[in-house]
């Protein structure tokens, strides 16, 4: 049977496999090597993962793709290259970045995210393929071809916000991790996560965002039964920040195994942008925090919350409960 888009999946593997070639072999590639063995990355790591570098070049990939004998319009539609005004050829969409393919559920190549070298005010960090007939940034969840085992083996999963973190923890021998392509977690990854695991971790950046992330995906990963668990990291780190710096053990010891509840998530959250010195923030967290759990408490939960808002706030435990009796 003919599949649907043989041309698109086949120009990823093999624009996959020019890119990691030019990375390992090439003098164009040297500097690109260097930057991933400073971020952690060894050879092996390179070639399991099948990273690349493309050329800082217009043509490097289109003109190979066309004496492959690939469909140029196609390619087009794939993402891979883009067509110029004048209708005269088509020039590399990725240009002078470290090419990260991205993986469906079946391992196929259906995409690549390409990160620049340098941090500038100039171009996106991260340039990812456009939404084509094989791929779709909000449905793809990375890594979930390789982690599904390990997922079952371990009984959970811990989901990150960006995929360097996932490779940074698959590399380290942490396999029960998949992460979003830095957008919201759908109901379609969702899905496909329950189908596998009831025990969910999410694991988002250490700033603000971050947080901000983990609070959208707790209710959704809620919304869908799971049990869920919010790990925290330390302000401005992310996952693969902490892991580089700490090791793997450390990571899994301090950050995956001491997660938050929902509720004491709810509790640091609320807490993290306040000065609970100032009377005005003291009502405004125990309003918060009111506000966010009300209703869906079991009496043990409420009891832990009250005390833990007394505590936090010198206000008593009966004023509060009656505070939140009106709130609920
Ligand atoms: N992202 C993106 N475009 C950007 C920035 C981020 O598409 N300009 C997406 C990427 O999918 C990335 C995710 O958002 O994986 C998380 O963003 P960020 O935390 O900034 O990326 P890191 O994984 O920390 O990247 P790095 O460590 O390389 O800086
Ligand atoms: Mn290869
Ligand atoms: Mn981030
Ligand atoms: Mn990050
Ligand atoms: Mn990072």
């Amino acid at each position: 049977k003919e599949v649907a888009h043989k041309q698109m999946y086949e120009a990823h593997e093999f624009a996959a496999n020019f890119y990691n070639h030019l990375l390992l072999n090439t003098v164009e590639g040297e500097k690109a090597y260097q930057y991933l063995e400073q971020r952690g990355f060894t050879r092996e790591n390179i070639e399991k993962y099948n990273i690349g570098w493309a050329l800082d070049d217009w043509e490097a990939l289109s003109s190979l793709l066309q004496r492959q004998g690939f469909d140029m319009n196609e390619m087009e539609q794939a993402g891979l290259v883009i067509q110029r005004d004048n209708g005269t050829g088509f020039f590399d969409r990725f240009r002078g970045r470290v090419m990260f393919p991205l993986y469906d559920d079946h391992g196929t190549i259906v995409g690549f995210s390409g990160r620049v070298l340098e941090k500038s005010d100039k171009e996106a960090k991260y340039l990812n393929s456009p939404e084509t007939p094989i791929f779709e940034k909000g449905r793809l969840l990375y890594n979930f071809h390789r982690a599904r085992l390990n997922v079952r083996k371990k009984g959970n999963v811990i989901v990150f916000e960006g995929f360097m973190d996932t490779l940074t923890a698959d590399r380290h021998g942490l396999e029960n991790t998949v992460a979003v392509m830095g957008t919201a977690l759908s109901d379609t990854q969702l899905i496909k996560l329950k189908r596998i695991t009831n025990d969910l971790i999410i694991c988002c950046d250490g700033d603000n965002a971050g947080w901000e992330a983990s609070k959208r995906f707790a209710e959704l990963v809620m919304q869908k039964g799971f049990s869920l668990k919010i790990a925290v990291l330390p302000n401005k780190m992310d996952p693969d920040d902490y892991i580089s710096e700490n090791g793997i053990e450390a990571f899994q010891e301090k950050i995956i195994n001491r997660p938050h509840t929902y509720m004491s998530f709810i509790l640091a959250y609320a807490k993290k942008s306040k000065n609970l010195s100032h009377e005005n923030d003291v009502l405004q967290y125990i309003h918060e925090v009111m506000e966010e759990l009300s209703g869906g408490l079991t009496p043990v939960e409420k009891d832990m919350m009250l005390r833990q808002l007394s505590m936090d706030t010198n206000v008593s435990v009966d004023a509060l409960e009656q505070q939140y009796a009106k709130a609920a």
